[in-house]
C-alpha cells in the first residue's frame, strides 16, 4: 500500500469566474484571480490510499462516504493516469508505477469549515487530491488544468499568493490553466477576514447557478465580452503597485456584478441574505467615515463574507465586526499564503 496526505488552502477569487464555455472540460467563460488564504485557517486535508488489496476505489469526505462514479471524480482519476503513464514511459520507468495505475484508490477528505456554504471548498478538495494523486503516481509538470477538471476554481488553490487562471483559449482545455501573479510575500500587509453567517448548504451549487446564467443572464455576456478582460489587467496593476484603494473598488465592484448577474438570471438566483446585505452597507458606510476605502467585501456563491483590509485596520475592524454583527457565527482572521500544498 501507498499512502500520502496532503493539505490544500482555499482561494477567495477577487476576479470572479462565473460561466462555462465546455461542461466537460471545464473551460470558463473568463479568466479568473484569487487569492489564496492561510491553510492553518481553512484547508482541505485528503489522504489517498492505493493498493493492490482493495477491492474498489471509495470515498469519504467530512466521515460520509461519497459517490465514486462521480463524472468530475472519474475525469480528474483518468487524466491523472493518463499523465503517469505518459511521464513513466518518457522514463522508461514503467513496471511497478504502471502496475499500480490498475490498483483501487481510497479517499478520506476533511474540510476545517462549512462544506457548502460558498466557501470554495470543492476548490481546496480537488487541488488537494490532486497533488495527492500527482504524487503518488510520479506525475510531474503542470497539473492545475487536472484539479481544474474536479472544479473550476480548484486549480487557483494550487498555488499561493495572487493567482490568475487563464480561460485559455484552445478547444482542448491545454492552455486553461493557473498561473501565479504575484507571492504572499509581495503585500505581507493584506489580510482577509472570513464571517461565516451560516454554515447551511446553498440552495443553488455553483455548477447548476452558472448554467443558469449562461442560458438567460444578458448581463453575462456583457461581463464575459467587455468587463473582465479590463478588469483583470486593472486588478494586476492593483496587485502590483499595491494599491490597496484601486484594489478594493474592483475587489466589490466583481463582487456586486456577480451578484447582479445572479438577479438578472431566469428565474433570479439569490446567494446574499440579509445580513450579508448589512456587512455590505457596514463597509461602506465605514470607509466613507475613514474619508478613504479601508475595506472590501467579496462574496462567492454564499452568504458568507470575505473583507480585505490591511494589517493596521484588522482590530478597529474586528470590534466593529463584533459589535455590529452578532449572527455572524464566527470569524478567522487570514494571511494571504504562500506555499499551498504540504506533503508530510
Ligand atoms: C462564485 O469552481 O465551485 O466561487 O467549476 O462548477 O465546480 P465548478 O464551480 P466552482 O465555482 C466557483 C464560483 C465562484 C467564483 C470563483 O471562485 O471564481
Amino acid at each position: 500500500m501507498h499512502i500520502v496526505t496532503c493539505a490544500a488552502p482555499v482561494n477567495i477569487a477577487i476576479v470572479k469566474y462565473w460561466g462555462k464555455r465546455d461542461e466537460t472540460l471545464m473551460l470558463p467563460l473568463n479568466s479568473s484571480l484569487s487569492v489564496t488564504l492561510n491553510p492553518v485557517q481553512l484547508r482541505a486535508k485528503t489522504t489517498v490510499a492505493i493498493s493492490r488489496e482493495f477491492d474498489k476505489s471509495r470515498m469519504w469526505l467530512n466521515s460520509v462516504e461519497q459517490n465514486i462514479d462521480n463524472p468530475r471524480l472519474q475525469n480528474v482519476f483518468r487524466e491523472i493516469k493518463q499523465r503517469a503513464y505518459r511521464c513513466h514511459s518518457e522514463k522508461n520507468n514503467c513496471g511497478n508505477r504502471e502496475d499500480m495505475l490498475n490498483w483501487h484508490i481510497h479517499i478520506c477528505s476533511e474540510n476545517n469549515f462549512p462544506t457548502s456554504a460558498g466557501l470554495a471548498s470543492s476548490a481546496a478538495g480537488y487541488s488537494c487530491l490532486v497533488s495527492a494523486l500527482a504524487y503518488l503516481f510520479g506525475v510531474d509538470g503542470e497539473i492545475s488544468d487536472i484539479a481544474r477538471l474536479g472544479s473550476g476554481s480548484a486549480c487557483r488553490s494550487m498555488y499561493g499568493g495572487f493567482v490568475e487562471w487563464d480561460m485559455g483559449r484552445c478547444n482542448d482545455g491545454s492552455d486553461s490553466v493557473a498561473r501565479p501573479v504575484a507571492s504572499n510575500e509581495h503585500w505581507p500587509e493584506l489580510r482577509a477576514l472570513i464571517l461565516v453567517v451560516t454554515d447551511d448548504n446553498k440552495k443553488t451549487k455553483s455548477t447548476e447557478g452558472m448554467q443558469k446564467s449562461v442560458n438567460t443572464s444578458e448581463l453575462l455576456k456583457t461581463r464575459v465580452e467587455r468587463i473582465v478582460p479590463h478588469r483583470i489587467n486593472e486588478i494586476k496593476e492593483a496587485i502590483r503597485d499595491k494599491d490597496f484603494d484601486r484594489f478594493a473598488e474592483i475587489t466589490m465592484k466583481e463582487s456586486n456584478q456577480l451578484h447582479a448577474v445572479c438577479l438578472d438570471t431566469f428565474p433570479p438566483i439569490e446567494y446574499l441574505t440579509e445580513v450579508s446585505r448589512r456587512i455590505m452597507n457596514l463597509v461602506h458606510r465605514f470607509n466613507k467615515l475613514c474619508g478613504r476605502t479601508k475595506v472590501a467585501y467579496t462574496f462567492d456563491a454564499g452568504p458568507n463574507a470575505c473583507l480585505f483590509l490591511l494589517e493596521e485596520d484588522v482590530p478597529r475592524v474586528l470590534s466593529l465586526i463584533r459589535h455590529f454583527f452578532r449572527p455572524v457565527n464566527s470569524c478567522f482572521e487570514s494571511f494571504i499564503h504562500g506555499l499551498p500544498i504540504e506533503v508530510p
